[in-house]
């Protein structure tokens, strides 16, 4: 699509908008632009609208609480809010999670992708004209579909799908999807796969959170296996900047893949936030001096990939996008972040939460 083709005041439908990544595209377009958002989430465990707080009033802004997998409801989305650009991020995200119950991994993620895909295309046939040539329907997924890197080497775009759990299995099955309703029915599609994300509103059941708010009450910061595991990390807020390139900006039926050139181990990344946190919070739980001190080694991942990294260059040389922050900066403003936003952590950590986070530990053993 040529940029000049999307409207100032363009229709966005986020799916999975209450969640971390899709609230900060929200947040960016209510903030940075003059679209109009339509907010579809059905506000699992993962969502939840208080990351939304400060564009809810929006005018431009609007929620409905659905499930991508009902159809009716959708279709009745479709056509009511006539979307110009769908950005589809509604998922199930946590590997963890997809290992101890993969179902609905597949249904949310398959299924729910299907039901987009195919009353999108629906909504679509309808559609006359410019409206019709401007329509896109962007997937948003991960780099986990390309499986594990060995020492060296980065994911092209190019790279052979081989994906390990459940959840990148599913993910995978989605993006053959959407390439499908491209090749098949020339429904305008784009498609990116990004990296580890990290950054404000991230639910604590992943790394980065885990860690931060573990290290504050003293407890255990666990690491799967060895922790030599490298992942590439990029701040959400880039992520966001960069799906709009590529939803306005981007080639019908391409792939780009988004990355924040951050590669650390697992243990570098924790041990960052522990030295953080000895600088800002410096009275530490009791029996402790230094938050590393917690670090606790636990048994490892099943089916653990053991290096991501990626090439974004594609994005960068076509639509000129580079990161703004480094892990440096990005880390330091998160952890800050979680430090300053009590209410937020107490909210999201719900009865369910508690359940689940004391379950996965328990089933790993310490080493
Ligand atoms: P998240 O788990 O924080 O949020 C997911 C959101 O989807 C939640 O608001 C949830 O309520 C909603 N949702 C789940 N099932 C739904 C359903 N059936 N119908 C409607 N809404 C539903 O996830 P995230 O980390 O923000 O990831 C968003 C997208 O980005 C996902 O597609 C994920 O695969 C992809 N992604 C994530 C990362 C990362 O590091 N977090 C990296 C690359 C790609
Ligand atoms: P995570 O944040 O779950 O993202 P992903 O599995 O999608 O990469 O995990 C990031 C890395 O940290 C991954 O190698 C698994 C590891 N990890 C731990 O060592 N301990 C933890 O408590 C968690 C949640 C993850």
């Amino acid at each position: 699509m040529n940029k000049s083709l999307v409207k100032d005041q363009s229709r966005f439908l986020i799916t999975g908008g209450a969640g971390f990544i899709g609230s900060a595209v929200i947040r960016f377009l209510i903030n940075e632009t003059n679209h109009s958002v339509l907010n579809l989430d059905k506000l699992t465990y993962a969502g939840n609208l208080e990351s939304l707080k400060d564009v809810a009033d929006h005018e431009r802004y609007h929620f409905e609480q659905v499930d991508i997998c009902d159809q009716e409801n959708v279709a009745r989305i479709y056509r009511e809010f006539k979307p110009d650009i769908v950005m589809h991020l509604a998922a199930e995200s946590h590997v963890d999670r997809s290992i101890d119950g993969p179902a609905e991994f597949i249904h949310t993620n398959i299924f729910g992708t299907y039901v987009m895909l195919e009353e999108g295309r629906n909504y679509w046939n309808s559609l006359t004209g410019i409206e019709q040539k401007n329509f896109r329907f962007h997937h948003i997924s991960t780099d986990e579909v390309y499986g594990s890197l060995g020492a060296e080497g980065l994911f092209t775009e190019d790279t052979a799908y081989d994906p390990s759990s459940p959840y990148s299995a599913s993910k995978s099955s989605s993006d053959h999807l959407v390439r499908a309703w491209n090749r098949t029915y020339n429904l305008p599609v784009v498609i990116t796969n990004c990296s580890n994300n990290y950054g404000p509103f991230q639910f604590p059941e992943k790394l980065i959170p885990v860690v931060i708010l573990n290290a504050l009450k003293g407890e255990a910061l666990p690491i799967y296996g060895e922790g030599n595991q490298i992942r590439d990390w990029l701040y959400v807020e880039d992520h966001a900047r960069a799906l709009y390139k590529v939803a306005t900006e981007g080639t019908d039926g391409e792939t780009y893949n988004i990355g924040g050139h951050n590669e650390k181990t697992n243990m570098e990344v924790v041990k960052t936030i522990c030295n953080i946190l000895d600088e800002l919070v410096p009275e530490h739980p009791a029996g402790i001096s230094h938050y590393d001190e917690l670090i606790t080694h636990i048994a490892d991942r099943p089916g653990h990939d053991q290096r991501y990294a990626i090439d974004a260059s594609k994005l960068q040389n076509e639509l000129n996008w580079i990161p703004e922050e480094t892990f440096e900066t990005g880390i330091r403003k998160s952890v800050k972040w979680y430090l300053d936003n009590e209410k937020w952590i107490e909210h999201v950590s719900s009865g369910e939460y508690q359940n689940w986070m004391e379950n996965n530990y328990e089933l790993r053993e310490a080493k």
